[in-house]
């Protein structure tokens, strides 16, 4: 899959994209980032980016011209694909989205600085607004690495275990179970007792209830869109019983 990003700080991308899983799946061929430098299709001496906003008021405004030209000269040959800005103003960035991202070859990046875009870009430029959560961020640059690392990630082969993305936190809908690994005793904390088992039956069991019960506690909300088998809302349900006031 290849990102196309646009950014005046292309800088900021080269740690991230040289560690770990993301250094990995560019090395594997899986990702291929390209990085384009938003001032070089700026015009004049000064290459300038930025302009005061019309109608007065402060900060600066992300010029039109030199978006419109970095897109234009890159996609020119690739009409067709996403071209998402990010900015807080977008739709919220989750789980759902990331797969929907997946589901393309080619993905286009804008990242915006200043107080905000030229209107006529978000309309006229972009086909996607997205944004990674309710503050905000001096850029668009970490949130298009957060929005990399989630979409690569659902790739097959981009994962060492090819079942990871699939029992996910969030991809089921819940929260995870909690994990243990050795040593069984540490400091007189005991691993849960159904893990050292060995009765595979019971220890599923067990995940799905502690996924429900972790779920039920922290993100209630994630519930409502999650899915359920019946077994699954009898012990939601018996939950809701021992915690209701006597
Ligand atoms: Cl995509 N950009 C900026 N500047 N701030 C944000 C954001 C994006 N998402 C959340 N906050």
């Amino acid at each position: 899959m290849r990102f196309d990003i646009f950014t005046l700080f292309p800088g900021i991308f080269e740690s991230p994209l040289n560690e770990s899983m993301l250094k990995r799946a560019i090395e594997a061929g899986l990702l291929d980032v390209q990085l384009h430098n938003i001032r070089d299709y700026a015009a004049g001496r000064h290459q300038v980016t930025d302009d005061y906003p019309y109608g007065g008021g402060g900060g600066m405004v992300m010029k039109p011209e030199p978006v419109f030209a970095a897109v234009e000269a890159v996609l020119s040959s690739e009409p067709t694909i996403p071209i998402v800005l990010l900015t807080p103003q977008g739709r919220l960035f989750n789980q759902q989205v990331a797969f929907e991202l997946a589901q393309f070859d080619r993905v286009a990046l804008i990242c915006g600085r200043y107080e905000g875009f030229d209107e006529r870009i978000r309309e006229h430029l972009a086909t996607d607004e997205i944004s990674i959560g309710d503050y905000v961020l001096t850029g668009g640059e970490l949130a298009a690495l957060i929005l990399v690392d989630a979409v690569i990630r659902l790739k097959p082969g981009a994962l060492g275990d090819p079942t990871g993305a699939i029992d996910d936190s969030h991809a089921s809908g819940l929260l995870e179970y909690p994990h243990y690994t050795r040593p069984p005793d540490f400091r007189d904390w005991r691993v849960p007792d159904v893990l050292l088992s060995g009765d595979h039956g019971k220890v599923d069991r067990w995940r799905r209830e502690q996924a429900l019960r972790r779920t039920w506690e922290r993100r209630p909300d994630l519930l409502a869109r999650a899915e359920l088998t019946e077994p699954d809302r009898l012990f939601l349900g018996q939950l809701a019983q021992k915690t209701k006031p006597e």
